[in-house]
Protein backbone atom coordinates (compact mmCIF):
# COMPACT_ATOMS: atom_id res chain seq x y z
CA UNK A 1 0.00 0.00 0.00
CA UNK A 2 1.51 3.70 -0.81
CA UNK A 3 -0.24 5.35 2.05
CA UNK A 4 -0.83 9.72 0.81
CA UNK A 5 -1.89 12.18 3.47
CA UNK A 6 -4.67 15.10 2.03
CA UNK A 7 -5.37 18.26 4.20
CA UNK A 8 -8.26 17.74 5.17
CA UNK A 9 -10.75 20.58 3.67
CA UNK A 10 -11.61 22.49 0.38
CA UNK A 11 -8.03 22.13 -0.99
CA UNK A 12 -7.80 18.61 -0.17
CA UNK A 13 -10.68 18.31 -2.27
CA UNK A 14 -9.65 19.53 -5.02
CA UNK A 15 -6.17 18.11 -5.06
CA UNK A 16 -7.62 14.77 -4.59
CA UNK A 17 -9.30 15.74 -8.07
CA UNK A 18 -6.03 16.10 -9.18
CA UNK A 19 -4.83 12.24 -8.09
CA UNK A 20 -8.12 11.32 -9.18
CA UNK A 21 -7.85 12.35 -13.12
CA UNK A 22 -4.26 11.30 -12.73
CA UNK A 23 -5.57 7.78 -12.40
CA UNK A 24 -4.96 7.61 -8.62
CA UNK A 25 -8.50 7.38 -7.98
CA UNK A 26 -10.54 5.61 -4.77
CA UNK A 27 -13.89 5.88 -5.41
CA UNK A 28 -14.90 5.33 -1.59
CA UNK A 29 -13.52 8.86 -0.88
CA UNK A 30 -16.83 10.66 -2.70
CA UNK A 31 -18.69 8.89 -0.25
CA UNK A 32 -19.98 11.65 2.14
CA UNK A 33 -19.13 10.34 5.41
CA UNK A 34 -17.10 11.03 8.43
CA UNK A 35 -14.56 8.04 7.44
CA UNK A 36 -10.69 9.29 7.55
CA UNK A 37 -9.04 6.93 5.80
CA UNK A 38 -9.67 5.19 2.19
CA UNK A 39 -8.08 2.25 0.02
CA UNK A 40 -7.81 1.04 -3.39
CA UNK A 41 -6.45 -2.43 -2.97
CA UNK A 42 -6.54 -3.19 -6.83
CA UNK A 43 -4.36 0.41 -6.72
CA UNK A 44 -2.73 -0.61 -4.06
CA UNK A 45 -3.44 2.94 -2.49
CA UNK A 46 -4.68 4.34 0.96
CA UNK A 47 -5.77 7.84 1.09
CA UNK A 48 -6.20 9.54 4.77
CA UNK A 49 -7.39 13.39 5.87
CA UNK A 50 -5.44 14.82 7.91
CA UNK A 51 -5.58 18.49 9.48
CA UNK A 52 -3.19 20.51 6.66
CA UNK A 53 -0.54 21.53 9.15
CA UNK A 54 -0.21 17.63 10.18
CA UNK A 55 0.57 16.61 7.02
CA UNK A 56 4.29 17.09 7.03
CA UNK A 57 4.92 15.44 10.32
CA UNK A 58 2.64 12.08 8.78
CA UNK A 59 5.26 12.10 5.66
CA UNK A 60 8.33 12.84 7.98
CA UNK A 61 7.73 10.58 10.42
CA UNK A 62 6.48 7.91 7.55
CA UNK A 63 3.07 7.35 8.54
CA UNK A 64 2.50 8.89 5.16
CA UNK A 65 4.75 7.94 1.98
CA UNK A 66 3.62 11.24 0.32
CA UNK A 67 1.06 13.54 1.06
CA UNK A 68 0.42 17.86 0.12
CA UNK A 69 1.19 20.49 2.22
CA UNK A 70 1.33 24.18 1.60
CA UNK A 71 4.45 25.80 1.15
CA UNK A 72 3.54 27.88 4.14
CA UNK A 73 3.89 24.88 6.75
CA UNK A 74 7.24 23.69 4.74
CA UNK A 75 8.76 26.72 5.13
CA UNK A 76 7.67 27.19 8.84
CA UNK A 77 8.49 23.82 10.18
CA UNK A 78 11.00 22.95 8.00
CA UNK A 79 10.05 19.08 8.03
CA UNK A 80 12.77 16.66 6.90
CA UNK A 81 10.85 15.37 3.66
CA UNK A 82 11.11 15.69 0.10
CA UNK A 83 9.43 18.72 -2.08
CA UNK A 84 9.00 16.95 -5.38
CA UNK A 85 6.34 19.10 -7.19
CA UNK A 86 4.24 22.22 -6.93
CA UNK A 87 0.60 21.25 -7.57
CA UNK A 88 -0.06 24.96 -8.48
CA UNK A 89 -3.15 24.84 -6.56
CA UNK A 90 -3.83 26.12 -2.87
CA UNK A 91 -2.58 29.40 -4.37
CA UNK A 92 -1.65 32.22 -1.63
CA UNK A 93 1.15 34.42 -0.50
CA UNK A 94 2.85 35.23 3.07
CA UNK A 95 2.54 38.55 3.96
CA UNK A 96 3.24 41.65 6.20
CA UNK A 97 -0.30 43.24 6.76
CA UNK A 98 -1.16 46.09 8.94
CA UNK A 99 -3.27 49.81 8.94
CA UNK A 100 -3.05 51.23 5.60
CA UNK A 101 -1.66 54.14 7.27
CA UNK A 102 1.17 51.98 9.04
CA UNK A 103 4.52 53.93 9.98
CA UNK A 104 7.51 51.88 10.44
CA UNK A 105 9.20 53.43 13.65
CA UNK A 106 12.58 52.43 13.29
CA UNK A 107 13.44 53.55 17.07
CA UNK A 108 11.30 50.76 18.65
CA UNK A 109 11.12 47.05 18.20
CA UNK A 110 8.29 45.39 15.59
CA UNK A 111 5.81 43.89 17.11
CA UNK A 112 4.48 40.92 14.82
CA UNK A 113 1.71 38.74 15.79
CA UNK A 114 1.48 35.25 13.32
CA UNK A 115 0.88 31.52 13.51
CA UNK A 116 4.07 31.18 11.46
CA UNK A 117 7.12 32.72 14.01
CA UNK A 118 9.67 30.90 11.96
CA UNK A 119 8.83 32.34 9.01
CA UNK A 120 8.00 35.95 10.66
CA UNK A 121 11.64 35.69 12.61
CA UNK A 122 13.49 35.00 9.16
CA UNK A 123 11.98 37.52 7.18
CA UNK A 124 12.61 40.67 9.76
CA UNK A 125 16.14 38.76 10.41
CA UNK A 126 16.59 39.84 6.47
CA UNK A 127 15.79 42.82 6.63
CA UNK A 128 18.12 43.39 10.07
CA UNK A 129 14.49 44.23 11.67
CA UNK A 130 14.43 43.61 15.56
CA UNK A 131 10.76 42.37 16.18
CA UNK A 132 8.99 40.92 19.16
CA UNK A 133 6.97 38.08 17.73
CA UNK A 134 3.36 37.24 19.58
CA UNK A 135 2.61 33.80 18.28
CA UNK A 136 -1.07 33.08 18.06
CA UNK A 137 -3.14 30.53 16.36
CA UNK A 138 -6.05 32.15 14.68
CA UNK A 139 -8.18 35.55 14.00
CA UNK A 140 -4.36 37.00 13.49
CA UNK A 141 -6.10 39.97 12.27
CA UNK A 142 -7.59 41.15 15.23
CA UNK A 143 -4.02 41.54 17.27
CA UNK A 144 -3.27 45.11 15.42
CA UNK A 145 -6.40 46.36 15.74
CA UNK A 146 -6.76 45.79 19.41
CA UNK A 147 -3.05 46.98 19.70
CA UNK A 148 -2.00 43.71 20.58
CA UNK A 149 0.72 43.86 17.56
CA UNK A 150 1.89 46.97 15.57
CA UNK A 151 1.77 44.33 12.48
CA UNK A 152 0.81 40.92 11.58
CA UNK A 153 2.53 38.39 9.04
CA UNK A 154 -0.29 35.93 7.72
CA UNK A 155 -1.51 34.27 4.91
CA UNK A 156 -3.68 36.27 2.22
CA UNK A 157 -5.45 34.59 -0.50
CA UNK A 158 -8.74 37.18 -1.77
CA UNK A 159 -7.80 39.62 0.66
CA UNK A 160 -11.45 39.78 2.09
CA UNK A 161 -10.19 38.92 5.67
CA UNK A 162 -7.79 42.22 5.43
CA UNK A 163 -10.23 44.45 3.74
CA UNK A 164 -12.79 43.80 5.94
CA UNK A 165 -10.92 44.68 8.97
CA UNK A 166 -9.47 48.28 7.56
CA UNK A 167 -6.06 46.33 7.19
CA UNK A 168 -3.89 46.34 3.66
CA UNK A 169 -0.77 44.21 2.80
CA UNK A 170 2.31 46.32 3.23
CA UNK A 171 4.66 43.65 1.93
CA UNK A 172 4.86 40.28 0.59
CA UNK A 173 7.32 37.73 1.69
CA UNK A 174 6.68 34.89 -0.52
CA UNK A 175 4.33 33.16 -2.80
CA UNK A 176 2.39 29.94 -1.16
CA UNK A 177 1.01 27.15 -2.94
CA UNK A 178 0.25 23.14 -2.38
CA UNK A 179 3.09 20.88 -2.72
CA UNK A 180 3.75 16.84 -3.03
CA UNK A 181 5.88 16.09 -0.22
CA UNK A 182 7.72 12.59 0.20
CA UNK A 183 8.88 10.41 3.04
CA UNK A 184 12.72 10.47 2.49
CA UNK A 185 12.92 6.38 3.25
CA UNK A 186 9.33 6.07 1.64
CA UNK A 187 11.22 8.09 -1.73
CA UNK A 188 14.29 5.72 -1.85
CA UNK A 189 12.35 2.27 -1.41
CA UNK A 190 9.37 3.05 -3.08
CA UNK A 191 10.97 5.45 -6.09
CA UNK A 192 9.19 3.61 -9.03
CA UNK A 193 5.66 4.08 -7.34
CA UNK A 194 6.10 7.74 -6.01
CA UNK A 195 7.89 8.93 -9.63
CA UNK A 196 4.21 7.51 -11.25
CA UNK A 197 2.43 9.34 -9.17
CA UNK A 198 4.71 12.39 -9.91
CA UNK A 199 4.78 12.14 -13.80
CA UNK A 200 0.74 12.02 -13.26
CA UNK A 201 0.10 14.95 -11.49
CA UNK A 202 2.81 16.84 -13.17
CA UNK A 203 1.10 15.86 -16.25
CA UNK A 204 -2.53 16.98 -14.85
CA UNK A 205 -1.15 20.48 -13.27
CA UNK A 206 -0.04 21.61 -16.79
CA UNK A 207 -3.46 21.07 -18.59
C1 LIG B 1 -6.52 32.41 6.72
C2 LIG B 1 -5.57 33.54 7.02
C3 LIG B 1 -6.45 34.76 6.87
C4 LIG B 1 -7.40 34.35 5.77
C5 LIG B 1 -6.96 34.95 4.47
O1 LIG B 1 -7.24 32.17 7.88
O2 LIG B 1 -5.02 33.41 8.32
O3 LIG B 1 -7.14 35.04 8.04
O4 LIG B 1 -7.35 32.92 5.68
O5 LIG B 1 -7.85 34.68 3.42
P1 LIG B 1 -8.46 35.84 2.51
O6 LIG B 1 -7.33 36.70 2.04
O7 LIG B 1 -9.10 35.08 1.37
O8 LIG B 1 -9.46 36.59 3.31
P2 LIG B 1 -8.02 30.83 8.14
O9 LIG B 1 -9.28 30.80 7.34
O10 LIG B 1 -7.10 29.68 7.95
O11 LIG B 1 -8.45 30.99 9.67
P3 LIG B 1 -7.66 31.37 10.99
O12 LIG B 1 -8.15 32.72 11.37
O13 LIG B 1 -8.05 30.32 11.95
O14 LIG B 1 -6.19 31.38 10.72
Amino acid sequence: MLNIALPKGRLGEKVYGLFERAGFDCPAIREENRKLFFENEALGLRYFWVKPSDVAIYVERGAADIGVAGKDILLEYAPEVYELLDLGVGKCRMCVAGPKDFYDDMRRTLRVATKFSHIATEYYASLGRDIDVIPLNGSIELAPILGLSDVIVDIVETGATLRENDLAVLETIVPISARLIANKASYAFQNERIEAVVQGLAQEVQK
